[in-house]
């Protein structure tokens, strides 16, 4: 994708997932950025002060209102709720170990760090030798690197199919190829939502990347709304409605910083039915507006509530690499939907391994954690 590290970068995010409720209501401007306190804490080096001056610059421009104070029950939960995809279309995860997982993705077996693959691979080293593609590169998740391809040189893209959608599979410098494949659960779900309905849902896909989750609602019969921060994202995403010639479904393809869209739908009064949103540690909007995820998930989530309709059927929250507990954003999303019944279920989202059949199932690897409040 994108050459940037908006995607899923390694960066530190400051602060913790503590942003204060005010007692003041939504509209009302807070009395100072949210930033601003932490903004003038010592830092721990030099770089980091600098990312923290520059952010302050950007960060600034940002509209942020106070948490609204919820009152009422919490939702009941559903925990721990583990979603496991044994893969679906042209993906599956073949084997994993030493910390590297080996994938099919259509025609190609391909190789990238994962490092939650402690254990050893099942496969013999020459299956993983014979693979189309090798990742080599900074160990980091999405530090930059490197594709090789030993068998023979391959194009820089190739097409894919998931949930009956069509979109391009590449070879990004982050090692992604484009799709997030733990992510079929929740969008298998969203589908079954959106067919069983007896109206056209509408559905928001906030840091919806490459589109694939706001194509598969749309084919669905939902209308779409995706919102990205990044320009390539959004062309890619285009390039895959092109690919399945859904240029006639009803999708609003929005580049813009994720919270600032939110923002001006609460003010607006736009509602949801069912709202995936999936934000990276750190990213920036495109005119420099800073995500830390740890400073800003309260208050997404916050706004996430206040553009649900009336008779929405989820909220859907992935978070990758975070150094939290599921517990963390479970709580989070409980106090947030106080008083609007339902369940709040909560835990991660693994890949089974499927052997080079696809139909092998073995070792669970661990991906990210969600939590996702429904109304029943
Ligand atoms: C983790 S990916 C989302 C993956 C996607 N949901 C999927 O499963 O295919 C993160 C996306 O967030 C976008 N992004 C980063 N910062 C953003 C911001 N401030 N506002 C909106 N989008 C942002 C990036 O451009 C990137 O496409």
């Amino acid at each position: 994708m994108v050459k940037h590290r908006e995607s899923r970068p390694g960066q530190k995010a400051a602060g913790g997932l503590g942003a204060k409720p005010r007692r003041d209501m939504p509209g009302k401007p807070p009395a100072k950025p949210a930033h601003a306190s932490r903004l003038a804490k010592p830092s721990r080096d030099h770089g980091e002060r600098v990312n923290e001056q520059r952010d302050a610059a950007t960060a600034s421009a940002a509209p942020e209102r106070p948490l609204i104070v919820r009152c009422g029950e919490r939702p009941t939960e559903r925990v721990p709720v583990i979603l496991e995809s044994l893969g679906a279309g042209d993906f599956h995860l073949i084997d994993s170990g030493n910390g590297l997982k080996l994938e099919q993705y259509g025609p190609y077996r391909i190789v990238r760090p994962e490092a939650q693959a402690l254990w050893p691979p099942s496969l013999a080293s020459h299956v993983w030798d014979n693979a189309d593609a090798i990742f080599t590169g900074d160990t980091d998740e999405d530090g930059m690197g490197r594709w090789r391809f030993p068998r023979e040189a391959l194009g820089e893209t190739w097409p894919l199919q998931l949930l009956g959608v069509d979109f391009l599979g590449r070879f990004t410098a982050f090692r992604h190829v484009g799709v997030f494949p733990e992510q079929i659960v929740h969008w298998a779900w969203m589908k079954e939502q959106v067919e069983a309905a007896k109206r056209p849902l509408k559905v928001l896909n906030l840091f919806g990347y490459t589109g694939v989750a706001s194509l598969v609602a749309a084919a669905a019969g939902a209308e779409v709304t995706h919102v990205d921060a990044s320009k390539k994202a959004i062309g890619w995403a285009r390039e895959n409605q092109a690919l399945g010639r859904m240029e006639k479904l009803p999708i609003r393809w929005i580049c813009e910083d994720a919270m600032k869209f939110i923002l001006r739908e609460e003010r607006r009064g736009n509602k949801y039915d069912i709202i995936l949103t999936d934000p990276p540690k750190f990213g920036r909007g495109p005119n420099g507006e800073v995500w830390h995820l740890f400073e800003h998930l309260p208050l997404m989530l916050d706004i996430c509530r206040e553009i649900l309709s009336p008779k929405a059927l989820g909220l859907v929250l992935t978070a990758y690499s975070i150094r939290a507990s599921f517990y963390s954003i479970h709580e989070l999303m409980r106090e947030t939907m106080r008083g609007a019944g339902g369940v709040v279920e909560s835990g991660e989202l693994v890949i089974r391994e499927a052997g080079l059949d696809g139909r092998t199932p073995s070792r669970a690897l661990s991906t990210s954690l969600f939590s996702r409040w429904v109304p029943k």
